[in-house]
């Protein structure tokens, strides 16, 4: 039985994963590397540095440890530029009423995004009190695939992994979840989300009635 749904950030709640893309294609086009839409899967779910090292990967380019801090720093000060602008109306529709619904019957809510900037992300879209636990890159030491930050929302909430359903746009969020021994919702495509017990194109979407079936 579900006890607990936990929500990804980007991607899920906000199109915040639109500025990590334009942010890293800014960073790529300085090492002449064309970074596609299709890349750019690769890099939702993990972590800014891993992020970096698989652009890199690309153009076969090699870096020292301190050079790959620099350039992981050039672009999360675009990123932090651009999320500035955030407003509380950009939240995905449908996000706000299905969260309120889940805890109206009694179902807990964590928060569980791998990103750094995630705690100023909830700020300007002012959503804090819609969660009953926020964990994010900060706090954890392995990014997605890696389960360790679903378990510890899971641990948060005082719930047991089987009890949780996750909802994730990024491949590396469901493998993550799947790990976690968790309940996994993709939110976007089936041909790349398809690892996901179901798979909705939008958060949305969701009918809080399709728990008791996961
Ligand atoms: C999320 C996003 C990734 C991002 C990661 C780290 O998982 O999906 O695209 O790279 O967070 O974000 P940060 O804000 O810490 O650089
Ligand atoms: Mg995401």
């Amino acid at each position: 039985m579900i006890k607990a749904a936990i929500f990804d950030l980007d991607g899920v709640i906000i199109d915040t994963a639109h500025y990590h893309y334009i942010a890293w294609k800014r960073l790529a086009s300085e090492f002449n590397i064309n970074l596609t839409i299709e890349h750019n899967e690769l890099l939702k779910g993990v972590s800014r540095i891993r992020s970096l090292e698989i652009i890199l990967e690309l153009g076969n380019i090699h870096l020292s440890e301190e050079d790959k801090e620099k350039y992981a720093n050039k672009k999360n000060a675009w990123f932090v530029e651009y999320i500035e602008s955030i407003r509380p109306e950009e939240i995905f529709s449908g996000v706000k009423e299905l969260i309120q619904n889940m805890r109206d019957q009694g179902i807990k809510v964590a928060l569980a995004s791998s990103s750094k900037n995630a705690p100023r992300v909830i700020e300007l879209l002012k959503i804090s009190e819609l969660f009953d636990t926020m964990v994010d890159g900060t706090m954890i030491t392995h990014s997605k695939p890696h389960p360790e930050i679903f378990l510890l929302a899971a641990s948060r909430l005082v719930v047991s992994p089987a009890e949780c359903v996750v909802f994730e746009d990024a491949e590396a969020g469901v493998e993550a979840a799947l790990a976690a021994g968790m309940k996994c919702v993709g939110v976007g495509s089936p041909g790349q989300l398809g690892k996901a017990n179901k798979v909705i194109a939008k958060t949305g979407d969701f009918r809080i009635s399709e728990l008791s079936a996961m």
